[in-house]
């Protein structure tokens, strides 16, 4: 990846709630922490034009979230912080395959593609579930195969671990480790980010801290307490 926030800064209405920022992510792991309200998603939606910058330019993949959107999030998928408001048909691999309409494949070809989603994150047991049916660890499971069949290159997920049990939580993370693709992942659960190789830490809209894991969650760590 490379995204590029040249003093990019996010206000609602005259309420400035990012500071600007500068920086270069060009990592395939990176993490995203800092106590609520400070700024994480906002951040984060902003890589992928959801949220546009009041002042600077953030240029995902060489491309200015606010000129270039449908590109932007042609390449950038967004896992939300409440993963089941984003899949919008009752049958799972009806959701996913909404996310192939733009490429007119055949019924064929489109329910391979589903399939091969939902096998990359272990769950093609869940194409004939209905949503409403699912628990917080197949939600999450789902929507992350929802975003993986459009091919995006880059994946956002907003606190993905957030209410699962030891057990989904494991399964989550396993898979998350396992993507090909890159991620910047959002978390309050540290031990999912130790490993990861950048890690940034917002405070107050502020980002304070970029550096290593474990060197950033040192200061989210002594800043909490
Ligand atoms: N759509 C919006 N309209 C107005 N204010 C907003 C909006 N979205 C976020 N904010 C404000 O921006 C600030 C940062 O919010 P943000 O959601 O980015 O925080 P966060 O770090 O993701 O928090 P959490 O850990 O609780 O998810 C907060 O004060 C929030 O109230
Ligand atoms: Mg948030």
């Amino acid at each position: 990846m490379d995204i590029f926030f040249d003093k990019a800064e996010a206000r609602f209405g005259e309420r400035v709630v990012l500071e600007p920022v500068s920086l270069r992510l060009t990592q395939r792991r990176i993490g995203i922490v800092g106590l609520n309200g400070s700024g994480k998603t906002t951040f984060s939606r902003m890589i992928n034009g959801l949220v546009q910058p009041a002042a600077g330019r953030v240029l995902t993949n060489g491309c200015d979230t606010a000129k270039d959107g449908a590109r932007v999030r042609a390449m950038v998928g967004y896992i939300f912080q409440n993963p089941a408001n984003q899949i919008v048909l009752p049958l799972i691999r009806d959701d996913i395959a909404l996310g192939l309409q733009s490429r007119r494949l055949g019924k064929a070809e489109r329910d391979t593609a589903v399939m091969a989603a939902l096998d990359r994150v272990g769950a093609a047991h869940l194409a004939d579930r209905r949503a409403h049916e699912l628990s917080g660890g197949e939600v999450q499971l789902a929507a992350l195969a929802s975003v993986l069949v459009t091919a995006p290159g880059i994946v956002i997920m907003d606190e993905p671990t957030n209410q699962l049990d030891l057990r989904n939580r494991n399964l989550v993370a396993r898979t998350i480790g396992a993507l090909a693709e890159d991620v910047i992942v959002i978390s309050h659960d540290l031990p999912l980010l130790a490993d990861f190789e950048r890690v940034l830490l917002f405070h107050e809209g502020r980002l304070v801290h970029d550096g290593a894991a474990d060197e950033t969650l040192a200061r989210y760590r002594a800043l909490a307490t």
